[in-house]
């Protein structure tokens, strides 16, 4: 028997992933840039056995077992098993995997990405792979490439047919802009979820603005902002990343039928950010969204407290601090009557804003050494099942 934990980070796209030239493969029609989040806030956990005696391969998530016939995971694991090191023996028994998020898969949260990228790194530990791995990550789901590596993550779409060079590198590291925080507004929202890889499908089939955005705006984009995080240009990094992810989200609206995840909630932060941004006359906050109404703000570690105190004063919440506020703890602030009276904008109901988690940037998936923190016990059963 013989037994890994990992965990895995999330990692959030600054510009975006939308669009594959080959689905079974996962390769994207345009690079993207991604900020790999603080894996002790926001992280996938992942324990993998594997024993002679189990009859056969078995999967766990949040507590409840799910099919293991899924084929991106066996894409996964025939790979792993191919990049194995040989005469490994190991490879030829089941496997039991176990997986938690420290975040709650309700609020919509990219989870597949940590997910995926811990699944791999696990497997690659048991199995010792040697290598690149984020080329294996990728098939489970895109992005989960760009969260094995911390820092400042570029996945370079490639260009071979077999997807070889379709891999993600680390181009700054986590000690290179110290001072970037990262606030995750989660929205409350009812609406029926519309899955990314069922959304992009539609995009590149039908929208003629996501091929204009593939052939002519993101490469020079993608130079931009890498050359902004590399001189710690906040103000260029900012106007990117809110203009590439408006442009995602313009392109929902052109695909036939036409698809929406933002809601009104994210349009009224979207106008907030950019009232503040204009009442210092420079961005001093960026947003970026995902495929889903939640808010992503980057924006420097100084300017946290007044940025949540203006938040919290358009949208009052309606919970305890102590459930209101997650991750890195934030100072509070009083907010300036001059602020406050330039802001044109109508203080929202209660409770809209469901939580704020604060994280900075991080590093990447890591082995877990303490054998009391396996999710399985030694029998290869859940130690917590719902
Ligand atoms: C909007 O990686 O979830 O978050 O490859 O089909 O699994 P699949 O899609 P996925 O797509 C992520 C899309 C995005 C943008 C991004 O992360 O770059």
């Amino acid at each position: 028997m013989t037994i890994v934990t990992c965990v895995a980070p999330v990692n959030m796209a600054v510009i975006k992933y939308w669009g594959k030239r080959n689905e079974d493969l996962i390769l994207p029609l345009n690079d993207s840039i991604s900020a790999t989040f603080n894996v002790e806030y926001m992280r996938a956990k992942t324990t993998v056995m594997a024993s002679p005696t189990f009859k056969e391969n078995k999967i766990w998530l949040n507590g409840k077992e799910e099919s293991f016939e899924n084929p991106r995971l066996l894409h996964c694991m025939k790979e792993l098993k191919q990049r194995a090191q040989k005469g490994n023996d190991v490879i030829n028994w089941n496997i039991h995997v176990c997986s938690e998020n420290n975040f709650p898969t309700a609020a919509g949260l990219a989870s597949s990405a940590a997910g995926y990228a811990c699944f791999v790194y696990a497997v690659a530990q048991l199995y010792a792979v040697e290598g690149d791995i984020t080329g294996i990550a990728r098939k489970g789901s895109g992005s989960a490439c760009r969260s094995i590596s911390g820092g400042w993550v570029q996945w370079h779409m490639g260009h071979l047919n077999d997807g070889s060079d379709s891999i993600a590198t680390q181009f700054a590291s986590v000690s290179h802009w110290t001072e970037m925080r990262i606030l995750t507004l989660v929205v409350n929202d009812n609406r029926k979820k519309y899955s990314s890889t069922v959304g992009m499908r539609r995009s590149t089939a039908t929208s003629s603005f996501l091929k204009h955005r593939a052939d002519s705006v993101v490469t020079e984009r993608v130079l931009n902002i890498i050359k902004a995080i590399k001189e710690k240009d906040f103000k260029t990094f900012a106007e990117i990343t809110m203009r590439d992810s408006n442009q995602f989200h313009a392109i929902c609206l052109d695909t036939f039928p036409p698809f929406m995840y933002l809601n009104s909630v994210s349009m009224t932060i979207i106008e907030l950010i950019h009232a503040y941004n204009d009442f210092y006359g420079t961005p001093k906050v960026a947003y970026t969204f995902d495929a889903g109404p939640n808010a992503c703000l980057f924006l420097l570690e100084a300017d946290v407290p007044e940025v949540v105190a203006l938040i919290q004063h358009i949208f009052p919440s309606d919970v305890a601090p102590v459930e209101y506020f997650k991750g890195i703890p934030v100072h509070h602030q009083n907010l300036s009557q001059e602020l406050k009276a330039k802001i044109d904008i109508p203080k929202q109901n209660k409770g809209l804003i469901k939580y704020i988690f604060q994280t900075d940037v991080g590093e990447g998936a890591q082995v877990v050494k303490d054998e009391n923190e396996h999710l399985l016990n030694e029998s290869g059963i859940p130690k917590k099942l719902k």
